[in-house]
């Protein structure tokens, strides 16, 4: 295909990479350099050599980024790409929060903007949430998560610590309903089933794994099991297909669709590489502030 050439040529010629999250659409994935969850791209974005990433996935995970490469243009090939989750809590929020608990920790998924992160003492993601809090945190009486009421939850639970949580969630996993993996299951019986913990605890709670979409991926290349019920976005059933001819992914339910993980098209991509747009900047203070936080992150490695 003409475009893809276009892209490869491009991207020797700009010194760019490619990254890409799981849920980005097939034709997107296919061209990555790398295709992850939101640990495995900040640790992509954090080694790369190249002098451009060009960011396949939303804008909070492009700020991360270059919050760990500032030296780099990081580019979102579409700027409206944003994360709702993300968008649930402001810094202004977050600091009345703070003042509310001023003996409280504060713990932040990585779905949160670089000027929340600046306000945290430590980020994790979904692959290594359980982790942080069990090796890094133990001191801390009580913990103050955001935005992810249900990732919140869950880890709370795993951990045994007190969480003081937002309200906040991901309107997209919150479309996955208990009666939807039911319904998988009367189908499919012998299929495991694998919730991504942004899903709400009446899901975790019948879950066989819960992992995140890099654990999923790694979980069912790993087990002696054929099939499994998938409850996360659909666009990682491109991927585990695709790594594993011979097992059979199924999608809890068909809503769950992030529709600003499918603003990404070949086509903008091709356009972010022509001209080097659209670029992801965050001021130097709040790089500073965001990294301490970040570098702890990288640090934990995940637990499935
Ligand atoms: P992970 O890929 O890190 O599990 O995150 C899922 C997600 O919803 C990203 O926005
Ligand atoms: Fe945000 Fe949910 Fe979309 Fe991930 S799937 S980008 S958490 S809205």
């Amino acid at each position: 295909m003409e475009i893809i050439k276009e892209i490869e040529r491009l991207k020797k010629e700009r010194n760019a990479v490619i990254l890409a999250h799981n849920y980005q659409i097939p034709e997107v994935q296919d061209i990555a350099d790398y295709v992850g969850d939101s640990l495995g791209l900040s640790i992509q974005a954090s080694k790369t050599e190249a002098d451009v990433i060009v960011f396949c996935g939303v804008h909070f995970m492009a700020e991360t980024a270059k919050i760990l490469s500032p030296e780099k243009k990081v580019l979102l090939p579409d700027p409206a790409s944003g994360c709702p989750m993300a968008d649930m809590i402001t810094a202004d929020e977050l600091r009345k929060l703070k003042a509310e608990h001023p003996r409280a920790a504060v713990l932040c998924y990585v779905n949160t903007s670089a000027e929340v992160k600046a306000e945290c003492d430590m980020c994790c993601t979904s692959a290594n949430a359980v982790g942080i809090v069990a090796d890094h945190m133990k001191d801390n009486k009580e913990i103050i998560f955001v935005p992810d009421k249900y990732l919140g939850t869950f880890v709370a639970g795993k951990t045994g610590r007190n969480f003081i949580l937002w309200e906040g969630y991901c309107p997209t996993h919150a479309r996955i309903m208990p009666e939807d993996i039911q319904k998988q299951k009367e189908k499919y019986p012998d299929a495991e089933v694998l919730v991504h913990p942004e899903c709400s605890p009446a899901l975790t709670a019948i879950a066989d794994k819960v992992l995140s979409t890099e654990g999923m991926c790694r979980y069912a290349a790993a087990s002696s099991k054929t099939e499994f019920i998938i409850a996360t976005e659909l666009g990682i059933l491109h991927r585990m297909a695709k790594d594993n001819p011979g097992k059979k992914f199924y999608p809890a339910s068909e809503r769950a669709i992030c529709p600003n993980m499918k603003r990404t098209t070949l086509e903008k991509v091709l356009w972010s590489l022509q001209d080097l747009k659209h670029e992801v900047d965050v001021p130097a203070e709040i790089i500073v502030r965001a990294r301490k936080c970040i570098d702890g992150m990288l640090l934990s490695q995940p637990r499935h």
